[in-house]
């Protein structure tokens, strides 16, 4: 069977499962199968397959059938300007968190010198997309899960990134190291209840420790919020991702711990997703 008439077949099979975009996923999982470009694809179209390639090819359709997400299947996945290495132990990153890269280099010229801590990092791709873009910042990442911080390690040595950050596994709510001019983090915000009626794609793949926000959604955002409070300097920023109905309770918590609150900025979908303050 030729490269071109695998992708069609595959793509049909996915259509049958209902799976949304049944085209561009085969052609993804094909090109992960054989390690090439769309190019390598669009010039070759009829060249063969090895069995060991179809074997391959076919056993990442049926996962994709089972609703595994795509970024989990081809161990990758873009955010901002670059591709970021991804396994089942990190959220996949979405689009709408890219606001809060956009927002912190918007407070910032790009000579500025700053210590930035990234709680809750993840795969690394807040932390390591803002220190690409600002060659003088020096960032911390800190995150509960050891495999995720492994995953965030690898992202930044492949970035090159190695020499200006710094990471720690912990519970935010004992980390005690350095103060800093600038904090963020995208926490984990859904309840606890809500989380079954997510996407199969998310519910059955993604880490619940990335999701799971505790019986009221608010149990790690509180912890970011106090913990922040003590590691922050005086009128550092603080630029904290939310759930869309999360701004006023949030809100209440910064006032509570003495931060001013700059801005609400809302997501591609119009809700309240960041808010940004100073600790004064
Ligand atoms: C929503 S994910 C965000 C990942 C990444 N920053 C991003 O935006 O794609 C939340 C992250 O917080 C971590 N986390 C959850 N509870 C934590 C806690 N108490 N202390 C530190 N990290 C925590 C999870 O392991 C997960 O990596």
């Amino acid at each position: 069977m030729n490269i071109e008439k695998t992708i069609i077949g595959g793509a049909q099979s996915l259509k049958n499962s209902n799976i949304k975009n049944p085209y561009l996923d085969s052609e993804l999982l094909m090109l992960k199968v054989i390690n090439k470009d769309r190019k390598y694809i669009i010039l070759n179209s009829k060249k063969k397959l090895s069995s060991k390639y179809l074997e391959n090819f076919k056993n990442l359709v049926c996962r994709r059938k089972r609703r595994e997400p795509i970024a989990y299947l081809i161990n990758s996945k873009e955010f901002w300007k670059q591709k970021y290495f991804i396994n089942k132990h990190v959220l996949i990153p979405r689009p709408d968190s890219e606001i809060l890269v956009e927002e912190t280099l918007k407070l910032y010229e790009k000579k500025k010198k700053i210590n930035l801590l990234d709680v809750g990092t993840g795969s690394g791709c807040l932390l390591l997309s803002i220190l690409k873009e600002r060659k003088n910042f020096l960032g911390t990442g800190v995150d509960i899960s050891k495999n995720a911080i492994n995953t965030a390690q690898f992202n930044a040595k492949v970035q090159k990134l190695n020499n200006r950050v710094k990471f720690y596994i912990s519970d935010i709510d004992k980390f005690l190291i350095g103060k800093y001019d600038l904090i963020l983090s995208n926490p984990p915000y859904i309840k606890k209840f809500d989380l079954k009626y997510l996407d199969e794609d998310i519910l059955l793949y993604e880490p619940k420790v990335a999701l799971d926000g505790g019986s009221d959604g608010f149990s790690e955002i509180t912890k970011v919020i106090n913990k922040a409070s003590d590691l922050i300097k005086r009128n550092g920023k603080f630029i904290l991702e939310i759930g869309y109905n999360q701004k006023n309770e949030t809100i209440n918590r910064l006032i509570n711990k003495n931060f001013y609150i700059n801005k609400i900025v809302k997501d591609y979908g119009k809700n309240d997703r960041c808010i940004i303050s100073t600790k004064i």
